[in-house]
């Protein structure tokens, strides 16, 4: 059978992505140009200045990519790009490079939802995985889990009614002085800590399989205030190794019942947060059958929208020039 060549585009927010995928797994080429540095004066993204970025970045990751996988754009079969969700300003970028591109070359574009994008990080890494299986997606905007019936065929089961999970812990990590981008720092500064020294709330919906992170933030705030004006300090490992477990063990409890409620064992993770080592920890105990994307396909890549975009494309999926970036966009 032909071999598919897709060339994916990522600017949803502060990496400005391109890579190329041969049949939706193997990775010819994965360029990044990250914007972390710059944004950590700052305590977070700057949307304006972000999309300023990606503007001065985004051809010359695309040419990047494709002299690293050895092809020029006459080899593409098509043109994956995400159109959401993310930053408008951002999206815009990667968009309209993409359909420039598109427009000269005459090759297909094919649209990819971000998220979707995350799960396929597992295929990359795992190129026997196949579907059904459950996904925990969580991200700086977002914590679902996902029932991956197939390729394109993805059902929400739940997802945060507040804060997304990676929110949640940039932003204890800034109040505690470890600042942007607090997830991967917070994951350091807790290393050998005891994650039973501070404790904070369960906070389970209910029945369903919704999570709730703002209660958690909260009351981190409190522990850390109250502290203040106790004169006492925290122990900054101890509590990063607290927090962070934590909130593992909820992002886990309600991925072990949606495993007990589905039948289904096969989980992935996927998302920045899926990179946390607390996280990976407390999931290796859970006796699920446990897929994560290796470290650099967790947070966001081209190669996971090339990927998206393969499986989009031999399902059909076609884009024309109206595509339109959409902010909010969900599975
Ligand atoms: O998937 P991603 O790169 O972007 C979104 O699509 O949101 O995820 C970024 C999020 C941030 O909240 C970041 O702090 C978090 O992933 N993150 C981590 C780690 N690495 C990145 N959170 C916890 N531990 C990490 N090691």
């Amino acid at each position: 059978m032909k071999d598919t060549i897709i060339l994916g585009i990522e600017s949803s927010c502060d990496e400005t992505a391109a890579a190329v995928v041969k049949n939706g797994r193997e990775v010819l080429s994965n360029v990044i140009a990250s914007q972390a540095d710059f944004h950590e004066q700052y305590g977070g993204v700057v949307p304006e200045l972000a999309s300023r970025m990606h503007v001065d970045a985004v051809y010359p990751c695309i040419d990047d990519a494709l002299n690293k996988a050895g092809i020029t754009l006459d080899y593409v079969d098509a043109i994956a790009v995400t159109y959401g969700p993310g930053l408008v300003g951002a999206l815009l970028v990667g968009l309209s490079a993409a359909k420039g591109l598109a427009l000269v070359s005459g090759k297909p574009l094919v649209g990819v939802n971000h998220l979707m994008g995350h799960i396929c990080s597992n295929y990359i890494c795992f190129p026997e995985l196949q579907p059904p299986f459950l996904c925990l997606l969580a991200s700086g905007g977002n914590t679902q889990i996902v029932h991956v019936k197939d390729y394109t065929d993805l059902t929400v089961l739940g997802r945060t009614r507040d804060d997304a999970a990676g929110e949640a812990i940039d932003k204890i990590s800034r109040v505690i002085g470890l600042g942007y981008p607090g997830g991967p720092k917070m994951d350091k500064a807790g290393q050998g800590g005891n994650p039973e020294a501070y404790s904070f709330p369960l906070n389970h919906m209910g029945d369903t399989l919704d999570y709730s992170f703002s209660g958690i933030k909260t009351a981190a705030l409190n522990l850390i205030n109250q502290s203040k004006q106790k004169g006492e300090e925290i122990d900054l490992c101890d509590f990063a190794a607290s927090y962070q477990t934590h909130i593992a063990k909820v992002l886990l409890h309600n991925l072990i019942k949606a495993s007990k409620q589905t039948g289904i064992k096969k989980v992935c993770l996927a998302g920045g947060v899926s990179a946390n080592s607390f996280l990976r920890a407390e999931a290796a105990k859970s006796g699920l059958d446990l897929y994560y994307p290796s470290l650099g396909l967790c947070t966001d890549n081209g190669a996971m929208i090339a990927s998206a975009g393969y499986f989009e494309y031999i399902k059909g999926t076609r884009h024309d020039m109206s595509l339109n970036a959409l902010p909010s966009l969900k599975l």
